[in-house]
């Protein structure tokens, strides 16, 4: 790997070299071939044919199963024909979003069962992805479920395994996998334009207590509006809880805490980017400190994560922050740092940084100072820019829209998804062990080959 890295690594440095001579010549090169050529746009996979109608059922219609099916209608040849939720204003909703003449229910089942339905979004609180994952692949439909694939580590095998006996399409939803942002940091990884990986980090910073998941709850909340018992019939029972059914995230038996609300998104990306299967150990610290609304999760969390090294990529750490009590607010960044630069990564723009002095080992400079004589060792060097900022064309539909359109893609050309449970497994078990470690105050050790806890 060392060497076949060296080699993209030289490469990249001269294509630098190259367009900076340009530059500096006045020829325009940079913004004409040279640019054409390293900084491409990279061409996006467009969907087959839209002849071939994919019928959709929306399961949990609140905001991001909203939001999934606004997108997944965008891609040509996709029909919405039934919605279900628990909330009866979220199936009022549906109807005057969509047409009075979906079918809706509270009842899942009653969707799988529908033989008019290729595929379902299923973007219930957590607590219910796997089993609603696994019948809807045993009833033979595609699925795209949001992320966390899965709400406790132990429910990810079981996923994997309906996806391989059906043979179903199964995607997950950490959208930023499928976007130019993250293709374009994957290339330029690969092509060693920031060294070897050593470090990489994520941040959230958030305040307004909408964001904070202090949600609104309506007005005709009640067991008559809310089937309550449903809701918590795969976990503890307990009397009907507004705040627990709208507020969700804030409790650990529908929810997964910032780590598997957030941090998921980020493993998803940096997985992707560096084809890793994820860290071998996971360590986390935090507190509640502020939203003391009886919320279960802590509001500011720290995770540091063990990555090995393996033939993709070189050993490196990991750190993930997220604080709920920032005045800064609205900050959300992934960087990725190696020997000789960094990488502000988001899903339309990537912002390379290099280190200031060209590497003495470039075979450029080398080859110019050896034909220039001993008299030319003090001469000034042409310097490559510090700082490239990649940005997706105008227009683009962003990485939303890319990763539905992989999901049809792949159902259309019975193809490959880029989230599928695997990969999304791998995804969401750093996520939920930094949860176990924050509880168990302890580390936790995770064989992420094998998918398989560690016990120490
Ligand atoms: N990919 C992303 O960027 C992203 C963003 C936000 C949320 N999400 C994920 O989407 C999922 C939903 O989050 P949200 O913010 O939309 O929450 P939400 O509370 O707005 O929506 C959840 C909906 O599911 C319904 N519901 C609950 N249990 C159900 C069941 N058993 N069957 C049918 N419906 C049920 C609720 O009534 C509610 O309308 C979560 O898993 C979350 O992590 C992903």
């Amino acid at each position: 790997m060392k060497d076949e890295q060296e080699s993209s690594r030289r490469s990249f440095i001269k294509k630098l070299t190259t367009a900076t001579a340009a530059v500096a010549a006045g020829s325009g090169l940079l913004t004409n071939q040279s640019q054409a050529k390293t900084f491409s746009i990279q061409k996006r996979l467009i969907g087959n044919s839209p002849n071939d109608q994919v019928n959709i059922a929306l399961i949990g219609a609140g905001g991001m199963g909203t939001q999934d099916t606004i997108t997944a209608l965008q891609v040509p040849g996709v029909k919405l024909v039934a919605v279900c939720d628990l909330y009866d204003g979220r199936l009022k909703d549906a109807k005057t979003r969509w047409g009075a003449d979906i079918f809706t229910t509270r009842v899942y089942k009653e969707i799988l069962n529908r033989k008019d339905v290729d595929a379902v979004i299923i973007a219930t609180p957590d607590h219910w992805h796997q089993q609603i994952s696994v019948d809807a692949m045993h009833a033979g439909k595609h699925v795209y479920c949001e992320k966390p694939m899965v709400h406790a580590i132990t429910e990810g095998p079981a996923v994997i395994k309906a996806q391989k006996e059906t043979g179903m399409i199964f995607q997950v939803g950490s959208q930023g996998v499928s976007s130019l942002g993250n293709e374009k940091a994957h290339e330029l990884l690969k092509s060693g334009a920031i060294g070897e990986l050593n470090y990489a980090e994520g941040f959230w910073a958030r305040r307004a207590p909408l964001e904070v998941w202090q949600y609104p709850i309506p007005e005709d909340a009640s067991p008559q509006t809310v089937d309550w018992e449903t809701y918590i019939s795969n976990t503890k029972k307990r009397p009907f809880d507004e705040k627990r059914f709208f507020r969700w995230r804030n409790y650990t038996d529908y929810g997964t805490g910032m780590a598997g609300d957030l941090f998921v998104h980020l493993f998803s990306s940096l997985h992707f980017i560096t084809d890793s299967v994820g860290p071998n150990k996971i360590y986390a610290s935090g507190g509640l400190r502020f939203w003391n609304d009886g919320r279960e999760v802590p509001d500011v969390l720290l995770g540091t994560f063990d990555y090995g090294k393996t033939q993709a990529h070189p050993a490196f750490n990991l750190s993930l922050r997220c604080n709920f009590v920032d005045g800064t607010s609205g900050t959300t960044y992934l960087k990725l740092v190696g020997s000789e630069g960094s990488m502000d990564i988001t899903w339309d723009k990537v912002t390379l940084k290099r280190n200031k002095v060209l590497a003495s080992d470039d075979p450029f400079y080398l080859d110019k100072l050896k034909k220039a004589g001993s008299g030319y060792a003090e001469r000034k060097k042409m310097l490559p820019p510090e700082e490239i900022v990649y940005d997706a064309e105008k227009g683009y539909l962003g990485g939303p829209y890319d990763h539905m359109n992989n999901f049809f893609t792949a159902i259309r050309s019975k193809g490959k998804v880029t989230e599928d449970a695997i990969f999304g497994y791998r995804a969401a078990a750093p996520a939920l062990l930094c949860n176990d470690s924050y509880y168990n105050n302890s580390p936790m050790f995770w064989d992420p080959e094998k998918m398989q806890l560690i016990k120490k």
